[in-house]
């Protein structure tokens, strides 16, 4: 199913340097979203956001930027899954939130919501998106967690079909490509600094 926004402009430009704490946007999660698992899932995105931007050298405020486009990037899917992710724009949009994280959230899915990853906050939400999901699916799985995980056994996951079946393996290898970060490298980094 496609959600395209029909819209290639999102936020204000006058409302650069907008942004929320941590408090409020998981106030708007609580509110929004009953399902614990999708919670978990912005959570930790939003956490890889940060910790890729930290890793960068850029400074607390872009830091924070980051993340909070991990933390929101689904916020409507619990509720309204066919609005997907228009309403969490939209509400963002009127929130004044500063625009780079808006237009991030609308470009995590260039297949579904027709709008194309430009910046590198925008690219790497979208190769971290599903990669997160389809990482915490497999340490499920496993007995040990996280604890002894490597890539080669991920990479053996990903091409199981019959695995984790819902992850788009096109969106991974899209994301790697369009971030320009090879796969392997990419799954390290979430092998590592994924939150438990
Ligand atoms: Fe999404
Ligand atoms: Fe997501």
């Amino acid at each position: 199913m496609t959600h395209l926004l029909n819209r290639s402009t999102f936020g204000s430009k006058e409302n650069s340097g907008n942004v929320m704490s941590e408090a409020s946007a998981m106030e708007l999660l609580q509110d929004w979203v009953k399902n614990e698992k999708l919670i978990f899932h912005m959570k930790q995105v939003g956490h890889l956001m940060k910790t890729y931007a930290s890793s960068k050298g850029y400074d607390v405020e872009e830091q924070h930027k980051w993340f909070l486009a991990g933390l929101l990037h689904d916020a409507d899917w619990d509720q309204w899954p066919d609005e997907h992710c228009r309403i969490i724009i939209e509400e963002l949009e009127e929130r004044r939130l500063d625009p780079t994280i808006i237009q991030a959230i609308a470009s995590h899915g260039p297949d579904y919501f027709g709008v194309e990853p430009q910046t590198e906050m925008d690219k790497m939400l979208y190769a971290f998106d599903e990669l997160s999901g389809f990482v915490h699916a497999y340490s499920l799985m496993r007995p040990t967690g996280y604890d002894g995980m490597e890539v080669k056994g991920v990479k053996k996951r990903l091409k199981d079909k019959s695995f984790a079946a819902q992850v788009s393996r096109d969106d991974i290898t899209d994301g790697s490509e369009r971030a320009k970060i090879p796969l392997d490298e990419l799954i390290q980094f979430v092998i590592y600094h994924q939150l438990r």
